[in-house]
């Protein structure tokens, strides 16, 4: 095995559906993974995780590397046993959290270098040393390649000079990761919201050869139209047989968008960052458990999806312990949020093996933009 094998068992309009196999278990796609930044899904045990529909999550190289290490961390199994995580995880190789969270970073051809936003103390990661820590010590079962992720909005030089260095960066990274039989690596399309670079990203890593290709530069500010025009030229230049990653997105209507535009994986920090901050999703949108009209709502967030958090508890508890700042209250919206998240790609697995995906589409847009909660 060097590709993990990618069934696509239904394909209807660009949306797909089908499952990869890996040695840790499948992934069925449209696969949302939930994201374990340092080593937990926030909130959440692992058994919870998987038990909502999860089968892959999604861990950082700039946080792991930071605290507790990477070489601690495979000196105690690798990530998977540390956490206690049996199912396939995928980890981001760290350019874009030193883009977005660390003090004084700066970029050169042969890597970044930054300080820790927890202590201060200077770190560098290269190419070579992101898939050592991510598949070496670690122990991802897919790997991303290091690249830069262009600010929106860049002038065209300055994304193409970015989207060039990534593509000689991807090229380094595959010369490190060399050819493994369990474990995968995925480059990362960059090139901004330009056709002509996004495009010549693509055919660049398409040419080194990828097990899987993500888009990544996008959910920056460029908002939801420009996103879509992006995926509309970008995912047709990619391979039909291979994953499409689509990198920190979104909300539920951008999965769906997505979808539609032929992308087979998502992570977001979403779910449960806004569930530690008192809100639930659902088709509806976002709601506010803070809000007074929930103190004496006696239903559920939603009786339709089998998870306790979901079904068994209801509106005007969650309001009362988000008011009374309770761990609880987090926990159960994160739990929620997951299982809303893993049901909702659920559903378009199955409208999509049914024929029947646009007809989904329709309905969610219309609950999605209608005022009701
Ligand atoms: N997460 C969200 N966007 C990106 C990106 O462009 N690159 C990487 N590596 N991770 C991301």
């Amino acid at each position: 095995m060097t590709h993990f094998p990618f069934e696509i068992a239904a394909v209807d309009g660009a949306a797909r559906t089908g499952r990869i196999q890996t040695p840790r278990g499948d992934i069925r796609t449209p696969a949302f993974m939930p994201v374990g930044t340092a080593a937990t899904v926030k909130a959440l045990y692992p058994e919870q995780v998987s038990e909502a529909g999860a089968d892959i999550i999604l861990g950082n190289t700039y946080h792991l590397m930071l605290r507790p290490g990477a070489e601690r961390v495979h000196r105690l199994g690798g990530l998977h046993r540390f956490m206690r995580w049996s199912g396939p995880i995928l980890t981001d190789s760290g350019g874009f959290q030193v883009w977005s969270l660390s003090k004084l970073r700066q970029m050169s051809e042969e890597g970044v270098t930054f300080k820790s936003h927890i202590d201060g103390s200077a770190h560098s990661l290269t190419p070579e040393r992101s898939i050592e820590i991510q598949a070496d010590l670690l122990g991802a079962d897919i790997s991303m390649q290091l690249d830069e992720c262009t600010a929106f909005p860049s002038p065209r030089e300055e994304a193409e000079r970015s989207m060039e260095m990534s593509l000689r960066w991807a090229k380094r990274s595959k010369a490190a990761f060399g050819e493994r039989e369990t474990q995968n690596l995925f480059g990362i399309v960059q090139g901004s919201t330009f056709e002509d670079l996004r495009r010549r990203s693509a055919e660049g890593l398409m040419e080194i050869g990828f097990d899987g290709y993500a888009i990544g530069g996008l959910a920056v500010g460029e908002g939801f139209e420009a996103m879509c025009e992006v995926l509309d030229f970008t995912t047709p230049v990619l391979p039909l047989d291979r994953p499409r990653y689509l990198m920190g997105v979104g909300k539920p209507v951008d999965l769906v968008e997505s979808v539609a535009r032929g992308v087979d994986m998502f992570d977001c920090v979403m779910p449960t960052r806004s569930g530690r901050h008192g809100q639930a999703w659902s088709d509806y949108g976002p709601v506010n458990l803070k809000n007074a009209r929930f103190a004496e709502d006696d239903t559920p967030l939603n009786a339709a999806i089998a998870c306790p958090a979901s079904r068994d508890y209801s509106r005007a508890y969650i309001h009362h312990l988000v008011r009374a700042g309770e761990y609880l209250g987090s926990m159960l919206l994160s739990w929620h949020n997951i299982a809303y998240y893993e049901d909702l790609m659920a559903r378009m697995r199955t409208a999509i093996a049914e024929g029947e995906f646009e007809a989904f589409r329709r309905g969610f847009l219309e609950r999605w933009h209608s005022n009701e909660k």
